[in-house]
């Protein structure tokens, strides 16, 4: 299912009807982390030299001056290195919303719609951290993933599921909107990606336009049900949580900057300096800046955030909208 089929298939529905509908899809369409990816097929072998890890021009580093002007070999490596990077980080994130959905779980009363969907989600979060593990491990690269202070704070995250579920899911889009924006480009590119990679993309996205789906639905709901000044604390936290957990999972840390080897002022220029840079930044936020407005997160105190954050622009008019379109 397609995050728009999904989109449409979710309106004109109740809560519950809403949270069923995805719990059926979760039974119908899921993917196991070692059934549903060949790994041993020859075509799917990570090979450090495989011209294919050249980083495409749809990635931020990928099309900067300087990355393009190195020798192919170079190329070659700073890409299998930063993709594995980026799946190391991508992990880490599910594990705390795997954890964060345990917590959220945890609280919910007998005969909650949320405890089947959250459940649904977490597994299929457990087989996605598979996947990216074996990724990493097979692309021979021992990176970190997440900065020093990402993984220093990881463990305490997910506590925020019992205390501010709303906080929390607004916390999941600030890492999946992100990731899958990223991915779906790549699909769609259509470039000369990596077999393996492809694959993983794949099954990724499909599953997070349902984990997408569930959070704005979520947030949705419970937005009316929110005190006023929890409304306002929120509209003020949420742009935040958005830029900080953004760049965690996009921008490399000091570790990963060095192994790469990239210079401080390409890195300063590509994270979120040079224009495009700074518009792919605003992209990848038009769904969530659509649903902050759904969900009583935009006033003019809140709008200054997202715009001191670099993450202001026009909202999509509905999920998944083409960037160009939307801002
Ligand atoms: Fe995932
Ligand atoms: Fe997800």
């Amino acid at each position: 299912m397609t995050a728009t089929d999904l989109q449409t298939d979710l309106t004109g529905r109740s809560y519950d009807d809403t949270l069923r509908t995805l719990s059926e899809a979760s039974v119908e369409q899921h993917f196991d982390a070692f059934r549903d990816i060949a790994w041993d097929d020859p075509a799917y072998a990570v090979d450090p030299a495989d011209p294919r890890w050249v980083l495409p021009a749809g990635d931020v580093l990928g099309r900067h001056p300087w990355y393009r002007s190195l020798p192919l070999e170079r190329q070659v490596e700073i890409g299998l290195y930063r993709q594995a990077n980026v799946t190391k980080v991508g992990l880490q994130f599910e594990q705390i919303l795997i954890s964060g959905l345990m917590n959220y779980a945890f609280g919910l009363r007998n005969g909650s719609p949320e405890f089947r969907y959250s459940t649904h989600e977490a597994t299929e979060e457990c087989h996605h951290t598979q996947m990216f593990q074996e990724f990493v491990n097979r692309s021979g690269q021992d990176v970190a993933g997440g900065t020093w202070a990402f993984r220093a704070v990881a463990p305490f995250l997910p506590l925020f599921a019992k205390w501010v579920p709303f906080g929390f899911f607004y916390g999941v889009l600030a890492g999946e909107e992100p990731i899958d924006h990223v991915q779906k480009a790549v699909l769609r590119a259509g470039d000369d990606t990596h077999p393996l990679l492809r694959r993983i993309m794949q099954i990724h996205v499909a599953e997070e336009a349902r984990h997408i789906g569930f959070a704005h639905t979520y947030l949705e709901h419970r937005a009316p049900r929110l005190r006023r000044v929890e409304r306002f604390v929120l509209s003020l936290v949420v742009p935040l949580i958005m830029r900080w957990l953004c760049d965690q999972i996009l921008r490399p840390g000091r570790k990963a900057r060095r192994d790469m080897g990239i210079p401080r002022s390409v890195v300063r220029d590509v994270w979120w300096r040079a224009p495009e840079s700074r518009k792919f930044l605003r992209d990848l936020f038009a769904d969530v800046r659509m649903l902050a407005e759904r969900t009583g997160m935009m006033n003019p105190a809140s709008r200054l955030l997202w715009r001191a954050m670099g993450i202001d622009g026009r909202s999509s008019r509905f999920r998944s909208q083409p960037a160009s379109a939307a801002s």
